[in-house]
């Protein structure tokens, strides 16, 4: 064999093979992140940004995600019995403390998150989280960051860091104690007090207050004073849209379904601003 017409030096297949591998990864991350969550959503257009977030399996700005999935038949696999009960407030603080190493990156130090989207869980009552993180490992309530932090944990594990966050200043605990409110009237004459302390009977709203507090409790009902307002606004749209339907006994489809828009955001805006024992 002659040597001038063995093996070439400059081989171009690693070349080749480098092009073709760089070119499949940039298309499919143009498809699978750009281009297909931008069609997905009815109500487009986003940012390039939103998109990304939105492939991630994030909420974004206004837009409930996962508008594609029709959403799960069974509400939750929650019922209040007493072992559930026991269950979900037996949790030891000390461990929670330390499984919550996971959750601030998002949920923020301390339980107070900054991120406009995500929530805070500072002084969530422990039912309400224990529900939650239940509902996203069984895939009753939609996210795919939280389902899959949801299905890392045990039972045990959910009872022990709601134990924590709950013992965190943060978000008014509600215990459905009754104070006198100034605005507790149908003839209050701002709109959206009105919603929120004595609900629209014409329109079969019951008032926020009688469930989330203060003045009533609903078992489960999250509380909303001091929430991040863009979450709030995107949790009411996912219940309007059904895309969250993780409510027992559906109060919360029916009631944000028969708010418009604006009611929806002048809620948000309203509990957000609002202190411990009310605006
Ligand atoms: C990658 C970011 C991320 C991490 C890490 C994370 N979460 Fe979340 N969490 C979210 C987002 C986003 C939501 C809102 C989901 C939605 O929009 O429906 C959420 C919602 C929740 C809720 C529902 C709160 C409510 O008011 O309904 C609970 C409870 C929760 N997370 C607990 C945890 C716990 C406990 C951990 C740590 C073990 C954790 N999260 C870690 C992103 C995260
Ligand atoms: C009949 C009781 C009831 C009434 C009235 C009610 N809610 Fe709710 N709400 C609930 C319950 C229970 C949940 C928790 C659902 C679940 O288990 O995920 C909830 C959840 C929510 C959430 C999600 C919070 C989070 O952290 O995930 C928002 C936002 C909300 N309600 C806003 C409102 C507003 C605004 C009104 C008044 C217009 C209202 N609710 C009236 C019972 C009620």
């Amino acid at each position: 064999m002659k040597l001038e017409n063995g093996p070439r030096l400059h081989n171009p297949w690693g070349f080749i093979v480098v092009a073709v591998v760089s070119a499949t990864v940039v298309i499919a991350f143009g498809l699978g992140f750009l281009l297909l969550p931008r069609y997905q959503e009815p109500r487009a257009p986003f940012s390039t940004k939103d998109a990304v977030y939105h492939a991630l399996g994030f909420h974004i700005h206004g837009k409930a995600f996962n508008t594609m999935q029709p959403p799960p038949k069974v509400p939750t696999y929650i019922a209040w019995t007493e072992s559930t009960i026991r269950q979900a407030t037996i949790g030891d603080r000390k461990s929670g403390e330390f499984i919550a190493t996971n959750c601030t990156a998002c949920h923020g130090e301390k339980g107070l998150s900054t991120q406009p989207w995500i929530p805070s869980l500072a002084g969530l009552d422990r039912l309400v989280l224990y529900k939650q993180l239940d509902d996203f490992r069984s895939g009753t309530r939609l996210s795919g960051p939280m389902s899959a932090i949801a299905q890392s944990l045990t039972s045990q594990q959910y009872a022990d860091v709601s134990a924590y966050f709950a013992s965190l200043p943060g978000l008014p605990e509600n215990r459905g104690e009754r104070t006198p409110r100034p605005h507790s009237s149908y003839r209050n004459r701002d709109p959206v007090q009105r919603l929120i302390y004595a609900g629209d009977p014409k329109r079969g709203i019951a008032a926020c207050a009688s469930c989330h507090g203060p003045g009533g409790y609903r078992i489960g009902a999250p509380a909303l004073a001091k929430q991040n307002e863009l979450y709030l606004e995107q949790q009411l749209q996912a219940f309007a849209l059904g895309t969250r339907a993780n409510d027992m006994d559906m109060p919360m489809r029916t009631i944000a379904s028969a708010l418009t828009e604006s009611e929806i955001r002048a809620l948000a805006r309203a509990y957000a601003n609002e202190n411990a024992n009310g605006p």
